[in-house]
């Protein structure tokens, strides 16, 4: 699929591994979750514009480059999007930090947005969509349309885990999107939980259950 990238770092599918083992607590979930963000965030992040700049060495005149000042925003899904903020705030600590919450609504089955708390310039930024899970997609759709209804016009969509079925409602709603993750899982149970997956990354970050 256009637009879906599985990133097969060795480094990332390590910690992958490590945070899937129902062994591991939530201080070392927590951490992991931030570094397996910085390491997907660096992908991510390589098409961002350059300029060329000089800069003075000790030794002389530098052509070297900058970014092109093309403003990023990271936007976390409550809550567990959350756990990943700090990994991309690493890379680029400039990036300002916006908060979208969805539930499901239990009739419908569908997400109702229930807090948004953007930047004022959100439509000007390049957004970063943050969720470590990507499971039936219907979050990530309400999401984009959400992000798309406000003028954002460059939206990247980060997971640590996806599902074959979430890619492709995600990518048939909104192909223009590209979408990250460091594995596809098989399939999703009658939760709509992803299996294997790692289980409810939100009570894995928080310890909550
Ligand atoms: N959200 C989670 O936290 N885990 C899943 O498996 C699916 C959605």
């Amino acid at each position: 699929m256009e637009n879906v990238f599985v990133l097969d770092h060795p480094l990332l599918q390590h910690k992958i591994s490590l945070l899937r083992d129902k062994n591991t607590g939530p201080k070392e979930f927590r951490e992991l979750v931030e570094e397996i963000a910085l390491l997907e965030g660096y992908e991510a992040t390589r098409d961002l514009p350059l300029k060329q700049v000089q800069v003075e060495t000790p030794l002389g005149v530098a052509d070297t480059n900058v970014i092109a000042g093309s403003k990023l925003a990271v936007v976390p899904i409550l809550r567990a999007g959350l756990g990943m903020v700090d990994g991309i705030l690493k890379l680029v600590p400039a990036a300002k930090v916006g908060h979208l919450g969805l539930y499901r609504d239990p009739q419908t089955k569908e997400p109702v947005e229930y807090y948004a708390k953007l930047p004022v310039d959100i439509d000007r930024r390049e957004v970063l969509v943050l969720d470590p899970m990507l499971a039936t997609g219907n979050t990530a759709c309400a999401v984009v349309d959400n992000l798309k209804k406000r003028g954002v016009k460059k939206i990247k969509m980060m997971y640590i885990i996806a599902t074959q079925e979430g890619l492709e409602n995600l990518h048939n709603q909104h192909p223009d999107i590209k979408v990250y993750c460091g594995a596809v899982d098989r399939t999703l149970n009658e939760d709509a939980y992803i299996v294997p997956g790692l289980g409810d990354a939100g009570d894995r970050i928080f310890g909550t259950k």
